[in-house]
């Protein structure tokens, strides 16, 4: 810390604490820095411990557990009566799960000394950020360095008019805060929170209808896991209507119809329901930064352009995460922030963006590191495949989640794991071996090697593993 005049010289003043802001602070305060944040909300940790991540892990939770004890236990020699749903107290629980995150974080920020400022952050030059607090009061920081870390917002369909009540027609943010089970929800948009989050109101007894324009559900998935997460959630009851087009989305005295027509835009189709969740992607959340007066460019995705080192256009403005190039996860944010803290400190911060891990919190889970067969393909990389099921794995049988597959890609020529993609129970806590492995430039055979425990999920990571080699144990 220097002073002028008496003033604070802050060494980073950042903008918005999400996961990339707030690990950002965190990692820069242990390095030795002084820094401020400035958050526009009453409370730390954006939209991923507020109204995202943790809200809908804490529900996708409960209402796994309620699907499951719904279905019974006759078969493993326990008899439960038919669980009562009690909405208001699962939402309760819920909020609950998100104070204790955000008390975790106060503390954390008090820990390492670092200040926060509620109030809405702009550029003023660099060196200089406003605050706007929420009584209307204006404060200038001074500071060495800035780092804009101001997050996603839910992204509108181009076309169709859509004003968000956040009761009937919802984006993420209401879909978390229903106060009643609606019979019906139509979903927009087949990705990864459609698919969390239609999976979630499907458990708690809701008819779920999913429109996308894309021929797959989860898009950039692997098409295999793509296909075979369909037809479980299927299975379970959810409705796609894949290649459409939505035209109109339309409040009704009660509920809400959506229409939209096939690709071709042959067939117009018209669907009713109680609540419409728009889940169509997200885009940057740059709004009132003052960018463009103080020359910080955009992308051609309208995200702030950076360079390696997550460099602005502007000297000591930085930027990361959702705000930026890449996939808008809150781990990639956290990564970014971690990094972009020790180049501010000196020292030399990386990003491996070929290993970060992607998983979708339904069930069965999804998880994919590194590249898909149709990414591999498209690079004209020649590749082979390793595949287990989980119908072939003992505790797989135990736990009674046969469904899904390990799938391991590895170069044909030399072997090196090139991607894993994993459809089944506990899915996201099985993909991280395969990303050491590949952090490591591992190969399958390095990865069927290695002795796994057993019974456990994760011997059928290494069976796939083996199969890409040489031949699985077990099938
Ligand atoms: P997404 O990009 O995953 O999926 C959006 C889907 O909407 C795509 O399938 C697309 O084809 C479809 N779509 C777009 N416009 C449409 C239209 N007009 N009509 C019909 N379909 C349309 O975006 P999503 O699910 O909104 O998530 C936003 C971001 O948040 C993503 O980057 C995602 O990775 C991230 N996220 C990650 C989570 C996780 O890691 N578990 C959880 C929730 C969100």
């Amino acid at each position: 810390m220097r002073f002028r005049r008496n003033k604070v010289v802050y060494d980073v003043v950042i903008i918005g604490s999400g996961p990339g802001g707030y690990v950002c602070a965190i990692k820069a305060a242990q390095l030795g820095l002084k820094v401020a944040v400035v958050e526009k909300r009453d409370t730390l940790g954006g939209t991923c411990l507020n109204v995202g991540c943790i809200p809908s892990k804490a529900l996708l939770q409960a209402s796994e557990i309620y699907a499951e004890l719904s279905k019974g236990f006759d078969s493993i020699g326990i008899k439960v009566r038919r669980p009562e749903l009690d909405i208001a107290e699962m939402m309760s629980h819920k909020q609950s799960v998100v104070n204790a995150n955000i008390t975790g974080l106060t503390f954390l920020f008090k820990k390492n000394k670092i200040i926060h400022f509620v109030g809405t952050g702009s550029l003023l030059q660099s060196g200089k950020v406003e605050v706007i607090e929420q009584n209307g009061r204006k404060k200038v920081l001074e500071t060495k360095n800035i780092v804009l870390a101001t997050g996603s917002k839910a992204a509108a369909i181009p076309g169709v008019d859509i004003s968000f009540d956040e009761k009937v027609i919802v984006s993420s943010t209401g879909a978390l805060s229903l106060r009643t089970v609606p019979k019906s929800m139509i979903v927009i948009g087949a990705g990864v929170i459609g698919s969390e989050l239609g999976s979630l109101w499907q458990r708690l007894g809701t008819k779920v209808i999913v429109i996308d324009f894309l021929d797959k559900v989860l898009g950039r998935m692997d098409r295999e896991l793509s296909k075979t997460f369909q037809k479980c959630m299927e299975a379970k009851g959810i409705i796609y209507r894949l290649c459409m087009k939505i035209i109109a989305v339309k409040k009704e005295q009660k509920g809400v119809v959506v229409s939209f027509e096939s690709a071709q835009g042959v067939s117009l189709f018209h669907e009713r329901a109680d609540v419409v969740l728009v889940a169509t992607g997200r885009d940057p959340f740059t709004e009132g930064l003052c960018l463009e007066e103080v020359g910080v460019l955009l992308d051609g995705d309208g995200r702030i352009k950076i360079d390696k080192n997550w460099r602005t256009s502007v000297a000591g403005v930085y930027a990361l995460g959702d705000v930026v190039t890449g996939p808008m996860l809150a781990h990639k944010a956290e990564d970014e922030g971690i990094a972009v803290a020790e180049i501010l400190s000196g020292k030399g911060g990386h990003v491996n963006f070929d290993v970060i891990p992607s998983v979708v919190y339904t069930q069965p889970e999804i998880a994919s590191v590194g590249k898909t067969e149709e990414e591999l393909k498209a690079a004209g990389i020649a590749y082979k495949i390793g595949k287990f099921p989980f119908t072939s794995n003992g505790r797989a049988r135990v736990n009674g989640h046969t469904d899904g597959f390990v799938k391991i890609l590895a170069c044909a020529k030399t072997d090196r794991v090139l991607g894993g993609h994993i459809i089944g129970f506990c899915a996201g806590e099985m993909i991280h071996e395969i990303a050491v492995l590949m952090e490591f430039c591992g190969s399958s055979e390095d990865l069927g090697r290695i002795c796994h425990a057993h019974p456990t999920l994760s011997e059928a990571v290494r069976e796939a593993a083996l199969s890409t080699f040489s031949e699985p144990i077990h099938a």
